[in-house]
């Protein structure tokens, strides 16, 4: 005679015990140091493009109590607000608090994830504009991965401009294909119109490994190189809008140029011409 397992009870198995956990469902290595994976979506999360929310894991127990508290990290999201499950891209640390156990998780792991969505890289931020650039360092990539997903990106500007900037080519790898993906992205084409990717200009750089385009992008701006490479001129406030995410030290000198070129800092609340979020880092 087959057994009927109770509905309940084949349930219970799949209760995840981790709080606020959700499931990974792919995981990919890009190089030794970065990597990105996606997971399930809470049915509640709802979002903005270029947000970000806290994620993590258990930590170790505390050798006296015997208690484990979740370690938590701010990591922008990079799935766009649509889609079904949720990606992110990280660096892996190897004596990293974070990035040292987060690195080694597999499809049906468990991470958890805080659903409270924050940042300043929305469209919200911005008033409207003609061109908008994003400006990235290493990992700083991953908003702007959602963002370059999101049709109002498409429907709010007339170019769209990505810079790249990383220490090594295969850094760049992940930029790459989620841009080249974007030619046969149905929603996106259906949405926005066939052609609407030749709306971006792709701009990737290294410092520190030969490439077709080597520096730093201040400096390429700084010299007038990238808007030469680029076909655009110098930024003004009455016709570009960026959005910044890198490291510190790139965030403060990127900061000022925009402020030079006459651009303002802009928030959720008092929309302006420009955006800055750090990169995570563990
Ligand atoms: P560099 O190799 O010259 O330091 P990281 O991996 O350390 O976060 O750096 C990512 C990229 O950001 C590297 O290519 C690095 O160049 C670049 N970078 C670091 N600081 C700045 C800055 N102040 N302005 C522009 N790019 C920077």
């Amino acid at each position: 005679m087959t057994e009927i397992r109770p509905v309940t009870e084949a349930k219970a198995v799949k209760v995840p015990h981790l709080p606020d956990a959700q499931t990974v469902t792919e995981v990919k290595h890009w190089t030794d140091r970065l990597f990105s994976f996606r997971c399930t979506r809470p049915a509640s999360l709802r979002f903005r493009s270029g947000e970000f929310v806290m994620i993590g894991l258990m930590g170790d127990p505390d050798p006296k109590t015997g208690k484990q508290k979740p370690l938590l990290r701010a990591y922008s999201i990079a799935s766009p607000s649509w889609d079904e499950e949720l990606e992110f891209y990280s660096i892996k640390v190897q004596d990293g608090p974070l990035t040292s156990k987060l690195q080694h998780i597999q499809v049906g792991d468990e991470v958890i994830l805080r659903p409270k969505p924050v940042g300043t890289l929305v469209h919200d931020a911005l008033l409207p504009g003609h061109r908008l650039w994003f400006f990235a360092t290493g990992t700083g990539f991953a908003p702007f991965a959602s963002l370059l997903r999101e049709p109002q990106t498409y429907q709010d500007y007339d170019e769209v401009i990505i810079t790249h900037t990383c220490r090594e080519v295969g850094e760049l790898q992940y930029g790459r294909e989620l841009i080249e993906s974007l030619k046969t992205d149905e929603l996106l084409n259906e949405l926005i119109g066939e052609g609407f990717w030749k709306k971006i200009k792709y701009y990737p750089t290294t410092t520190r490994e030969e490439s077709p385009k080597m520096g730093r992008i201040t400096d390429l701006m700084r010299s007038g190189e990238a808007f030469e490479d680029l076909g655009v001129p110098p930024l003004t406030k009455e016709c570009d809008r960026a959005m910044v995410c890198g490291n510190l030290a790139f965030n403060l000198e990127i900061k000022q140029m925009l402020e030079d070129y006459g651009l303002v800092e802009g928030a959720n609340s008092s929309p302006q011409h420009y955006v800055v979020e750090k990169a995570f880092l563990d």
